[in-house]
């Protein structure tokens, strides 16, 4: 069997008195488009940093990319993370920086193009899919929650990771953008083998996208599988939220 591209063993993850993640596991092949759903507070964006190495577990390996972050220094994690995108929840642009200079910061700081003209062409090529070609000179505080969102994914979009994390990319955004966004995903997943990891609230956006879904709920994952498999689980909590149709604190809190 191929080794996995991105492994959790058995890590432990408290803040405080506060358990996080407690004991745990977690295997993502090479190529795969992975959803995890959980309800908020669970971990999720916990465990997506743990991936970049911005957290560090208090027990348990991971490997990514055959790299064992979570035992590598901030000078090796440095270059490690041009391989990862990452498109925060927060979506975390440079509020100095234009629209434009925001989605090229990464281009030019990684010099992965030789000239102005390429990085420009590179930007511009994502800008259009997502809708944002003329809002390139506006400046963050300009713009809506939704459009500070897609900013963040066209940054993602623009370099040539090997794994890209999103972390709700489409939380805020009206259902048709939202859409597009899902479909902007799965296509960069399955025509360039990217792998990706989609963390969501969104049930329906999940059985549509996903190749495998993984359920976090108290520290663990409860559920690792098909959205198929998902659908026919018989665990409680997974019963509830598929009528629910979302994960919510609500349901958490049982
Ligand atoms: N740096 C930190 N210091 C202390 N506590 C933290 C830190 N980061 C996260 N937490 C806590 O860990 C828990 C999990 O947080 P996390 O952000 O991963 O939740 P989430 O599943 O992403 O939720 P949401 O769906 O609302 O984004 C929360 O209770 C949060 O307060
Ligand atoms: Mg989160």
């Amino acid at each position: 069997m191929k080794k996995p591209i991105i492994e959790f063993q058995n890590v432990y993850k408290s803040f405080g008195s506060q358990t996080v993640l407690a004991d745990m596991s977690l295997q993502i092949q090479e190529g795969e488009l992975f959803t995890l759903l959980g309800g908020s507070g669970t971990g999720k964006t916990v465990l997506l940093k743990h991936v970049l190495g911005l957290i560090k577990p208090d027990r348990g390996k991971i490997s990514v990319l055959s790299h064992a972050v979570s035992e590598m220094t901030e000078k090796e994690l440095l270059p490690f993370r041009t391989k990862v995108g990452m498109v925060f929840q927060n979506a975390a642009l440079f509020n100095s920086l234009t629209v434009y200079d925001n989605i090229a910061f990464p281009l030019r700081e990684l010099h992965l193009y030789k000239t102005e003209e390429e990085v420009q062409q590179v930007v511009m090529k994502n800008a259009r899919l997502l809708g944002l070609e003329k809002y390139m000179e506006k400046m963050p505080s300009e713009l809506s929650g939704g459009m500070l969102k897609r900013v963040a994914l066209t940054r993602s979009m623009c370099l040539n990771s090997r794994i890209v994390l999103y972390d709700e990319p489409t939380s805020g955004l009206d259902p048709i953008l939202a859409h597009q966004v899902d479909e902007i995903i799965y296509t960069t997943n399955k025509k360039f083998s990217k792998t990706t990891v989609v963390v969501t609230h969104d049930l329906e956006s999940a059985l549509n996208l996903a190749d495998r879904i993984g359920v976090l709920y108290k520290g663990k994952l409860i559920f690792c599988g098909s959205p198929d498999k998902l659908k026919a689980s018989e665990h409680p909590y997974i019963q509830k939220f598929l009528q629910n149709r979302q994960c919510s604190a609500y349901i958490d809190n049982d």
